[in-house]
């Protein structure tokens, strides 16, 4: 299912980050503030538990986190995403994932797969989890990432991006049907080197400097 926020929030937010202008140290700000705003919604059916609390009145039951929460930003420009998630989930794993596109192919390569060292997990470390990165293209890396962590096992997983184009929203949705897509905003079409139109450039070299 694809939820694409329609928040006036999000929108200012991404009409800044799109901008040329907009200079790294506002651009991390940026995906970090949206990041978080995504998140919020993206992790509106976390299953809770109920445990007594003792306030200073009285014992009571409150709700707490019921599941080990996975978060899996893909390298590089997924790691602008990772903060924003932990300030909202402190507990939450973090399990890096190195993709980059092949320029001419526009197929992802794997270079750095922290996952592997990782028990398959079971019952409720099974958790949920979150495939960070800002740019859904072809959708080339997401399908990637989300089979990677299949493989290890992980039976709930949600997307979560900034900018994504149709094209890798068909392909992210035809592969993965069961997964989820949170993105800030749905942009034309790719241009014939494989970028989101109108987009907002490379993320990685948008937040990096580089
Ligand atoms: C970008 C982006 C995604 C990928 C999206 O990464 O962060 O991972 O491209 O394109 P796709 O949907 O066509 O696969 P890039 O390969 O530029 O690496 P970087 O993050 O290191 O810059
Ligand atoms: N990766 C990016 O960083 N930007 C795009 O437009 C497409 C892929």
């Amino acid at each position: 299912m694809l939820y694409a926020s329609e928040h006036p929030l999000i929108r200012h937010k991404v009409a800044e980050l799109r901008d040329v202008a907009t200079r790294h140290r506002l651009f991390r700000d940026l995906v970090r503030e949206i990041s978080t705003l995504l998140a919020y919604e993206a992790t509106r059916d976390l299953p809770l538990v109920s445990r007594t609390v003792r306030t200073p009145l009285m014992a009571t039951t409150a709700d707490e986190i019921a599941v080990t929460v996975g978060l899996v930003p893909v390298l590089r420009a997924g790691l602008g995403m990772v903060e924003p998630l932990l300030d909202l989930i402190p507990r939450a794993e973090v399990w890096h994932l190195g993709l980059y596109r092949n320029e001419e192919t526009l197929q992802p390569v794997e270079y750095y797969n922290r996952l592997s060292d990782r028990p398959t997990p079971t019952g409720q470390e099974a958790g949920l989890w979150f495939v960070l990165d800002p740019m859904l293209a072809t959708g080339g890396s997401a399908v990637a990432a989300v089979d990677v962590l299949k493989r290890h096992g992980s039976p709930r997983i949600k997307y979560v991006g900034l900018i994504a184009a149709p094209e890798g929203i068909a392909a992210l949705e035809a592969a993965h049907p069961d997964v989820d897509v949170h993105v800030a905003a749905v942009d034309s079409h790719l241009n014939e080197h494989g970028y989101i139109v109108p987009g907002l450039g490379d993320a990685g070299d948008r937040q990096f400097g580089t």
